[in-house]
């Protein structure tokens, strides 16, 4: 996911529209509220942020930034950390100047990158603008490089090296052997954990602060732990539960159904048909947990943290257990049935 940061300003209201009672401003995403702006700012990243921050320090401009490569999972700070960095680099303003950003939803084929990459590549910058210090280079981020294709990644190389002088890349990724070794061997590798649970808590806690948010601690482990690191993710949950209840105390419950977490009662259920062997129970059980509605990778997850903590099932059973999960897993991700794919796992698994 790479929002577009150039787009971050929300339109001015309309003239008098604040005037008109009952008539709310549509509210700003969160995730962009609360976007770190400097570098400091950024959580539980603090061996990435040190290394940055000195490689800034150095007196030398041309010396002072490699080519980078970020890597890790959603929503851990990585296209933050590029965009605060640049704002210390070139200041508030010069930034749409001197930073280009691609991503996915860019066409990047070896054509885009030959041709936009080159054009912005190409004009050399100076020392200072307007008073402001700044490097003699531009910066190119390139987010989501793990899905640009192997041929596009080769011309990028070449085009790496001739602007050397004028450009320094930023790729970003979340799985880093996607990217072709000869690529990855010219940055400066970053490696950006999953936040820890005391970072997104207090994170949490100080937007439910500023937000007037009524959550209490439970709801806030709750989205901590659903989050699984991915600070994003726990920040949209929150938003969506606020525009929902408002002034109404936001409760781990509001949280489970927005996040589409199955209740434990119908995992329990599903459960228990599978530990009974009666091909018939487990077929209804089934047909009544797909006709809710549930995603199946949901529905998936879930079974799999229970199987792992079983007590009743064998090691050798969870690895069984686990390599058919692995394999629906595909399947869904392939298109196949739901219900099948459920039933086939019950039935053979066990
Ligand atoms: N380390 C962090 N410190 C503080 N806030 C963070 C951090 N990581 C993520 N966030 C919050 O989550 C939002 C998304 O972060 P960001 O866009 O930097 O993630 P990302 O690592 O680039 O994810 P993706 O791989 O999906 O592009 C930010 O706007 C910010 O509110
Ligand atoms: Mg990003």
């Amino acid at each position: 996911m790479a929002p577009n940061f150039f787009q971050q300003k929300p339109k001015p209201a309309p003239k008098g529209s604040a005037a008109i009672p009952g008539r709310e401003l549509p509210s700003r995403p969160w995730i962009e509220k609360y976007r770190p702006k400097h570098m400091n700012d950024i959580s539980s990243q603090e061996e990435v942020v040190a290394v940055l921050q000195k490689t800034l320090e150095s007196q030398n401009y041309d010396l002072k930034l490699p080519h980078l490569l970020f890597y890790g999972p959603p929503g851990t700070g990585k296209t933050s950390t590029i965009l605060a960095l640049a704002k210390e680099l070139y200041g508030p303003d010069m930034i749409r100047d001197r930073v280009l950003e691609l991503n996915a939803s860019d066409e990047r084929g070896i054509d885009v990158i030959r041709a936009k990459v080159k054009n912005f590549a190409k004009v050399t910058v100076s020392h200072s603008v307007n008073g402001w210090p700044c490097p003699p280079y531009k910066i190119i981020i390139l987010d989501e490089a793990d899905s640009m294709t192997t041929d596009a990644q080769s011309a990028l190389r070449r085009t790496m090296e001739t602007y050397s002088k004028s450009t320094r890349f930023c790729l970003i990724c979340n799985y880093i052997s996607r990217i072709i070794e000869p690529l990855a061997s010219r940055c400066a590798k970053f490696r950006f954990k999953p936040l820890d649970t005391a970072s997104t808590t207090s994170r949490i806690e100080h937007i439910c602060q500023n937000e007037g948010v009524n959550a209490p601690r439970e709801t806030v482990e709750t989205l901590v732990r659903l989050a699984d690191g991915d600070m994003r993710r726990s920040i949209m949950l929150l938003q969506s539960a606020f525009r929902l209840h408002k002034t109404n105390v936001i409760t781990k419950e509001v949280i489970w159904e927005i996040a589409g977490v199955v209740p434990e009662p119908v995992i329990d259920g599903l459960l228990a048909a599978w530990h009974s062997r009666d091909v018939a129970k487990m077929e209804l059980a089934v047909e009544r947990v797909v006709r809710l509605g549930y995603s199946g990778t949901q529905l998936l997850d879930q079974l799999q943290d229970r199987i792992i903590t079983d007590d009743h099932l064998s090691s050798i059973q969870k690895s069984k257990i686990s390599i058919s999960i692995a394999e629906m897993d595909k399947a869904l991700v392939d298109g196949a049935d739901e219900q099948l794919q459920l039933l086939r796992l019950f039935v053979t698994a066990y």
